[in-house]
């Protein structure tokens, strides 16, 4: 089985074939997830929240990152494994090259995420594809932006900001980017930007005119109750087993039973 480049997303794109993109953070669940055929294994830094608890994606950093990455990576067979630079990791070309490189060298991934299409953004996407970092692009609501953006917002209401996000989309492509993620803009607006781009657009509560969409897993399988997006698409309760499963096995323990009848296990 042939492994998913960056350069095949564009091809997936040119081909009509939608990008099935969702996060993961662990072996086993990166072994489950490209065992059913997912394309593009996101090593988010919703990490940060989903993982590890933070109310943002802000705390998460390098090393936890790369630890995560790495589980990932030796999971993964036929997915792209696409790591997230963390907030404040890509401040300038050289420190983008140096965290991206990391996620490379050491860690297993294949592309690097990074939010924003300011000039600072524009440069660290150029000198990441210069040393061969193939890099995702990322935005619309961009979550490292959350306490600018003044909490979780639809972006892109506005003519002027949808124009910006446009121009900026398309200054990441002329940059090198492979694929870029809209979050949270108008269904519209992302379906101009996937007709104006070549490389793919991948969705995340931008309807559903993209070339491929993405989900946080634990959002897709119920997993994280904390705060659920009205773009979370759940396709499972696995909270709710959790809690039904380990239930009867306390019951089991504190009953005695366990262990003596074993049927009860299934
Ligand atoms: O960190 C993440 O999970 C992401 C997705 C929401 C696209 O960036």
């Amino acid at each position: 089985m042939k492994p998913i480049t960056a350069p095949d997303l564009r091809r997936m794109k040119e081909r009509g074939e939608p990008i099935v993109a969702v996060t993961a953070y662990d072996y086993s669940t990166a072994v489950a997830l490209d065992q059913a055929g997912v394309d593009l294994l996101l090593v988010g830094d919703s990490l940060a929240q989903v993982v590890l608890g933070h109310p943002t994606t802000l705390p998460v950093t390098m090393e936890e990152m790369l630890h995560h990455v790495r589980a990932v990576s030796r999971g993964a067979r036929r997915a792209l494994v696409v790591a997230d630079l963390p907030f404040l990791s890509y401040n300038t070309p050289a420190e983008a090259v140096a965290n991206g490189g990391r996620f490379l060298k050491e860690a297993g991934a294949a592309a690097v995420k990074l939010e924003g299409g300011n000039p600072a953004q524009l440069q660290a996407t150029r000198a990441l594809v210069e040393q061969g970092i193939p890099v995702v692009a990322h935005l619309g609501f961009t979550p490292q932006s959350v306490h600018a953006f003044g909490g979780y917002r639809l972006q892109g209401k506005s003519p002027e900001r949808a124009l910006e996000i446009r121009e900026q989309a398309l200054e990441l492509e002329k940059a090198g980017a492979s694929a870029l993620v809209l979050e949270l803009v108008p269904p519209e607006l992302a379906a101009a930007i996937r007709t104006e781009l070549a490389i793919p657009t991948i969705g995340i509560g931008a309807g559903p005119d993209c070339d491929g969409q993405v989900q946080v897993f634990h959002d897709l399988v119920g997993l994280y109750t904390d705060h659920v997006p009205k773009h979370a698409a759940r396709y499972a309760r696995v909270h709710e087993t959790i809690g039904e499963a380990v239930g009867r096995y306390a019951d089991d323990v504190r009953a005695g039973r366990f262990l003596r009848v074993p049927s009860t296990a299934t």
